[in-house]
């Protein structure tokens, strides 16, 4: 279990062999900053640079505007760096998605868009690149009714289209891995701060067929809410870290990121709610402590 500060609802993106994290930098509680850190083993981060601030990168975040959840991707045809992220306003009323985007990964970033997607009303997000680089952009719908899975254009800077899935049954933070041709989600109920049962569906196909939703971990996900999926390509094996946000603990502003191994094993999937573990960045192999 590693725990961050100030990085919450995190997103990851791997550079070589350098993971970048960007996330809520909850010290002015409801007015994040986004922050990216570096680092090569997940356990030592290299603070880089605020990418979005507030008052900076558009005039009204950190006054009517704050970001939550925001995910980092890079977009091969355009060589830019894309961030989707909840754009929200006061009592999650706008209910929008924020884009921004940098030719660097550390920026600077620019304001591309805030807004409903395809008018869609969109809260809890997250992003999910497929093998042949279409990206999706998963977000909790109309009012937290359903998940809207919206497939982006080929610059990411756009969503085309939007599929209606888990229809009326109330799921936030979704988090998706694919593992030999299969798409596993994991999400939430929608209960705030407070944790809640985590629970899993999956799918051979991205917009269709997902599974019925079966609890996955504790009652209260270890005191978790998934904020990401990470796979970790070792010479000897695949491993797949569940992250998650520990919020409250005991305030906003020092919510933890809390990193858990994740085991597939004969179609199942589990969280392994170790306290402390190591992981071989080179075999991908991983041990308890
Ligand atoms: C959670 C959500 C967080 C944040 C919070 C506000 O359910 O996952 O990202 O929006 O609600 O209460």
């Amino acid at each position: 279990m590693v725990r961050h500060r100030r990085q919450s609802g995190a997103g990851f993106l791997l550079v070589g062999d350098t993971w970048y994290m960007i996330g809520e930098d909850r010290g002015n509680s409801w007015h994040p900053d986004v922050n990216m850190y570096s680092s090569k083993d997940l356990q030592h981060w290299k603070f880089e640079a605020k990418i979005i601030e507030n008052g900076v990168t558009h005039p009204g975040l950190g006054k009517d505007r704050f970001i939550e959840r925001p995910k980092l991707l890079y977009n091969k045809k355009t060589k830019q760096y894309v961030v989707w992220c909840h754009w929200e306003g006061k009592n999650y009323g706008a209910s929008e998605a924020g884009i921004f985007y940098a030719d660097n990964i550390t920026g600077p970033y620019k304001f591309h868009k805030g807004e409903r997607p395809l008018n869609v009303k969109s809260r809890d997000c997250n992003v999910f690149v497929d093998d042949d680089g279409t990206a999706y952009f998963i977000s909790t719908i109309d009012e937290n009714q359903h998940l809207g899975f919206f497939t982006l254009s080929d610059d990411y800077l756009e969503a085309k289209d939007c599929k209606w899935l888990f229809k009326g049954m109330r799921r936030e933070a979704p988090a998706i891995v694919k593992v030999d041709g299969v798409y596993y989600m994991l999400s939430s109920a929608c209960t705030g701060w407070d944790p809640n049962q985590c629970m899993l569906s999956y799918s051979t196909n991205m917009l269709d067929g997902w599974s019925k939703l079966e609890p996955i971990g504790d009652r209260i996900a270890y005191d978790t809410q998934a904020a990401s999926i990470l796979t970790i390509k070792g010479t000897k094996q695949t491993t797949y870290l569940y992250v998650g946000d520990r919020w409250m603990d005991p305030d906003l502003p020092q919510s933890k990121t809390i990193i858990f191994p994740l085991v597939f094993k004969d179609g199942k999937c589990e969280i392994v709610p170790l306290d402390k573990f190591e992981i071989n960045y080179k075999t991908g192999e991983w041990r308890e402590l």
